[in-house]
């Protein structure tokens, strides 16, 4: 249809060009009617077997010939983004080479959306802008014309292992299938994870993260995008190494996939440690009064965490503008969700913190703080709006915990929060 109409056109203007004959003008229409419409033809194809390309690589799976195409050229160059996609039907064996050994089915029949909701494995080589490009796809059509189970990506940064892993282990023993893990440590950490941990092969290519600098939100950011390539994925929530849950997974599972709100502080604090970070510099695109301060530790959804990825009006004027001692993982997210989603927000954070003695980082708490009288205070020792009703649980996570007080958390924890 729309091809033909495109010849008429062309038709029509050639005739007007070769206004002295008609019988000329009609010939020379009719000519590059001709070659249009092959010209047209080719591109189609070409388009459509670009996309047979991408479709597939969201799990990065081979693919298959489709049955109505002929074979895709072993390469195609898209000028554009001067990037060189090659298709082959090696990628079985560039994947089952690789260290994460995971079983591919193959199938006789044509691929089908399994193949394309499959989870890619954590470790990946994409680069930070192809992972970042990826990550920031939406399904125009929001209803799922599928069964979905939700889950809740838990990403831990941290600079090297996750210190109170043990804790983590029990705390997520049985609810396979509900959550997803994924951390981000310091290059520079070569530990090796045993098979047997839930937190073995969740480790994401990484780079340094130096406290306070915007390395630490381009770690943030990597987090969710890797996280975001799971499409089952329906909350975010961020944890360092000094984390803990304080409440079993069903506790925390239900309060974050049922709530109609994100977990980010967006706090207007007029002193030197908020608005006095803030530079001139930033504008147009941030003004003093949109900036935000809050906690790092968010607990977010899959809409606002691809907004963070595809952040490209504010994430670039936090690097230009907001070195120390503006520390732009205290204000990054809160003015981008001050901007842009306020109403969206339930401006706390789900992640109790003791900033009551002052300075630049909050109390730790070592083994003789860990008693059940201190953690029954966090679990309810306040109260405060969920879904528009007042709940006495305000925190689901805690922090500064070091390893001495792992001991004394295995002890109390399982029965103090119904561990499975
Ligand atoms: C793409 O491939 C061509 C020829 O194979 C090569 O000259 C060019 O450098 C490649 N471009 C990139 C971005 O890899
Ligand atoms: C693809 O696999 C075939 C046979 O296994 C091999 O001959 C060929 O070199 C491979 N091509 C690439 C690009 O790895
Ligand atoms: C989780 O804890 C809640 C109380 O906080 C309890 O009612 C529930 O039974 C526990 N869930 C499991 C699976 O043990
Ligand atoms: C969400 O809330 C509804 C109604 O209270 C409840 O039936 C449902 O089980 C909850 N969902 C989860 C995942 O806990
Ligand atoms: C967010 O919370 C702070 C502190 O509780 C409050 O001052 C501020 O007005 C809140 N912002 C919004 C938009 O509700």
């Amino acid at each position: 249809m729309t091809m033909k109409n495109r010849d008429n056109e062309r038709f029509i203007t050639s005739s007007f060009l070769n206004f002295f004959t008609h019988i000329i003008g009609f010939g020379f229409g009719l000519l590059i009617g001709i070659s249009l419409t092959s010209y047209l033809s080719k591109t189609f194809s070409l388009n459509f077997q670009i996309q047979q390309f991408l479709l597939p690589s969201f799990g990065l799976k081979p693919q298959l010939s489709p049955p109505l195409s002929p074979p895709p050229p072993p390469s195609i160059t898209i000028a554009s983004t001067n990037v060189n996609v090659s298709v082959s039907k090696n990628l079985t064996k560039v994947l089952s080479d690789s260290k994460e050994k995971r079983v591919i089915k193959k199938s006789n029949t044509r691929k089908g959306l399994s193949d394309f909701l499959e989870p890619p494995i954590a470790m990946h080589d994409m680069s930070e802008e192809e992972l970042l490009w990826r990550a920031s796809m939406v399904p125009k059509i929001q209803k799922v014309p599928f069964k979905q189970t939700p889950k809740i990506a838990f990403m831990f940064l941290t600079k090297g292992a996750v210190l109170l892993a043990p804790l983590w282990e029990k705390f997520f023993e049985g609810n396979d299938g509900l959550y997803s893990i994924y951390v981000h440590s310091d290059p520079s950490f070569t530990e090796t994870v045993p098979q047997s941990s839930i937190f073995h092969g969740r480790r994401i290519p990484s780079k340094e993260v130096k406290w306070g600098e915007n390395s630490m939100i381009e770690a943030e950011r990597r987090l969710l995008a890797n996280a975001l390539l799971d499409f089952s994925n329906q909350r975010f929530v961020l944890l360092s190494e000094a984390c803990i849950p304080l409440f079993n997974f069903s506790t925390i599972y239900s309060y974050l996939i049922n709530s109609t709100k994100v977990y980010v502080e967006t706090l207007d604090v007029l002193t030197n440690v908020g608005r006095g970070r803030y530079s001139n510099n930033m504008k147009p695109q941030i003004d003093l009064s949109q900036w935000r301060k809050g906690s790092q530790w968010f607990q977010i959804d899959r809409e606002l965490a691809i907004e963070i990825v595809s952040d490209e009006v504010y994430f670039p004027v936090f690097k230009n503008h907001c070195n120390p001692p503006c520390y732009s993982d205290e204000h990054y997210i809160p003015t981008l969700v001050n901007i842009k989603f306020l109403m969206r927000t339930a401006n706390r954070t789900l992640t109790w913190v003791d900033w009551s003695k002052g300075g630049p980082h909050p109390s730790k708490f070592i083994r003789p703080d860990v008693t059940i009288d201190f953690l029954k205070k966090l679990r309810h020792g306040s109260s405060c709006d969920y879904n528009g009703q007042t709940s006495n649980i305000c925190y689901l996570f805690a922090r500064k915990f070091t390893p001495h007080a792992l001991d004394r958390l295995l002890r109390f924890t399982p029965k103090l929060m119904q561990f499975n």
